[in-house]
């Protein structure tokens, strides 16, 4: 897959730009790409029954397949996107899920017209894409007590620095409760297009903003 051994942010731009038409019907049913499912269920676990019901923010949001599966699960707040990629942003526009649709880059600071009860992200955390540097400027953009749910692939979680980030954040008291929940993010049908990324898992920080 070649979207994990992306070098620059204006590679990315432009594997996006060529990925934006088929990611849905060709990747994501092909290799039967299931992390936005977990991420939406560990995100709504994770609220539990508490009164917020959004807005929430979908960090690199691509197709918009996590806010389709949180609509699937029942989720009614608002949804907003956050995505570099204009072409990503496009097919977001196509599906009609998002009550706003934000072009922005969350390696840097984010400047957004509201702030978000909940946070949530699948497959953006990964190799050749974002790294840990991003999580102070989503947390910018966050309520107090914010619930987020972001998936981290786990072949950067170590290497990328993931792991001292999350307990920095956490020993300054930025975040709390912070729970890790391992996921598959692809099913059995993987295999047989990309064995080498097939067996690929990742964790799914689960926490709250301070
Ligand atoms: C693998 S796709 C995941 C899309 C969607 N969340 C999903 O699970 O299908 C990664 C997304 O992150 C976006 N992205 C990569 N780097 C970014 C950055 N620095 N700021 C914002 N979005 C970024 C890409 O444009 C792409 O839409």
């Amino acid at each position: 897959m070649g979207a994990l051994g992306l070098i620059s942010p204006e590679d990315c731009l432009a594997y996006y730009r060529a990925w934006a038409a088929t990611y849905d019907g060709g990747f994501a049913a092909d290799m039967d790409y299931r992390l936005p499912a977990h991420v939406a269920a560990a995100f709504l676990g994770a609220k539990g029954q508490g009164p917020e019901l959004g807005p929430v923010l979908d960090v690199g949001a691509g197709t918009g397949l996590l806010a389709e599966r949180l609509r699937d699960m029942g989720f009614q707040g608002d949804i907003d996107a956050a995505d570099f990629s204009p072409d990503m942003l496009g097919r977001e526009r196509e599906k009609g899920i998002y009550s706003g649709l934000h072009q922005v880059d969350v390696t840097k600071a984010i400047a957004l017209p509201r702030a978000y009860h909940g946070v949530v992200s699948s497959g953006t955390f990964t190799a050749g894409h974002v790294g840990p540097g991003a999580l102070p400027n989503l947390l910018a953009v966050a309520l107090p007590g914010a619930v987020f749910a972001l998936s981290i692939n786990l072949r950067v979680w170590t290497g990328a620095g993931f792991d001292r980030a999350m307990q920095d954040l956490a020993d300054k008291g930025k975040i709390h409760d912070l729970q890790l929940i391992e996921a598959q993010v692809f099913c059995a049908a993987a295999a047989s297009v990309d064995a080498d990324h097939a067996g690929d898992r990742a964790a799914i920080a689960v926490f709250r903003a301070d």
